[in-house]
């Protein structure tokens, strides 16, 4: 299996493939996993999960951006996306990646598109979420959201499991909104753990430890075990269900989602859409090579 894990996450990272999928579509079964290319559809599709009790973070897809009109696009296109949210009052947030918004390629430039972005979300009291990317991004990232925080509070960021380091920044960001997940990219074994067990038992420290001590704690995770543990670990010590959210990857579980909305927990569903999936499809491929058989099916249902 971790051959077929690299062999995704070196898919993902292949500049050519990535342009040649942006030309040709949604194909190759990832309209299963990707709410469309537009925001007209993004915002339907995340009706239709509020209608069914869940809110959802939409993304719009793109990373590793070293163009600076590339960067100011996303930009543009982040805050078409807030508006639309406010527009038609549907329940979700933010979330986006750093790198899109010119992380790499100049720290002040990246500083005032997030301000502009986070600004305007904060006008309309809607949260955005600094999604995690590889270890080189780690340190900027963190250090981005603090710098922005010192102006706006509606940010938050997410905690990798499989550092090493998790530990000491989920202390150090205690007081901000966490998701706490495993971590999807290929990591060195110097700075992350490589092991699933170990993964796993990180993860769950970083969870309890969050809920014990931080502020809201999003739980994003396919994971019934690890999901199972958590409703336990709430009910042995009394964390109201406000002070945490599940959250899954849109089109993954589908039924466990609903469940989890109808059980009464908070649950929240992370919502990619545009046209730059194939990064973002790849590494759902190398987390759980089953999920080629969304692949298969749209191959065989057409
Ligand atoms: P994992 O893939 O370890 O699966 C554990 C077990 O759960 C499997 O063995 C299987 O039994 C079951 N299972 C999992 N998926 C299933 C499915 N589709 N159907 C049936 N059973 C299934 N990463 C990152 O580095 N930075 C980030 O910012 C984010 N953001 C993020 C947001 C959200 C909402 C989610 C859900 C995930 C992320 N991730 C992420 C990705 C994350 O780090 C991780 O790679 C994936 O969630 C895969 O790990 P899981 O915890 O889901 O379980």
């Amino acid at each position: 299996m971790p051959v077929l894990r690299d062999f995704f996450i070196t898919l993902s990272e292949n500049q050519f493939l990535n342009s040649a999928a942006q030309k040709y579509g949604l194909k190759m079964g990832a309209q299963s996993v990707v709410a469309g290319t537009n925001i007209p559809e993004v915002i339907e599709s995340m009706k239709e999960l509020n209608a069914q009790g869940i809110s959802c973070t939409v993304d719009n897809l793109g990373e590793f951006v070293y163009e600076k009109s590339e960067a100011t696009n996303a930009k543009e296109r982040i805050l078409a996306v807030i508006e639309a949210i406010h527009e038609n009052d549907v329940d979700a947030h933010v979330s986006l990646k750093p790198s899109q918004l010119g992380l790499d390629i100049d720290f002040d430039f990246c500083y005032e598109n997030l301000m502009e972005i986070v600004g305007k979300a904060h006008e309309y009291n809607i949260h955005v979420n600094f999604d995690m990317e590889d270890y080189d991004r780690l340190q900027p990232s963190f250090d981005m959201m603090e710098k922005i925080t010192q102006v706006y509070d509606n940010v938050g960021t997410v905690i990798q499991a499989y550092f090493f380091n998790a530990k000491e920044n989920i202390e150090k960001y205690k007081n901000y909104r966490l998701r706490i997940v495993k971590g999807a990219y290929k990591e060195s074994p110097e700075v992350a753990y490589q092991d699933k067990n170990d993964i796993d038992l990180n993860f769950i420290e970083l969870i309890e430890y969050h809920l014990l001590n931080g502020k809201f704690t999003s739980i994003a995770t396919h994971d019934h075990n690890i999901i199972n543990h958590v409703k336990q670990f709430v009910k042995d010590h009394n964390i109201p269900n406000d002070k945490f959210e599940f959250q899954m990857l849109y089109g993954f579980r589908k039924e466990m989602q609903l469940e989890l909305a109808k059980e009464g927990y908070n649950f929240c569903t992370y919502v990619p859409f545009g046209d730059d999936w194939y990064g973002y499809f790849m590494r759902r491929l190398a987390e759980r090579p089953q999920n080629l058989n969304l692949v298969t099916k749209q191959v065989f249902t057409k």
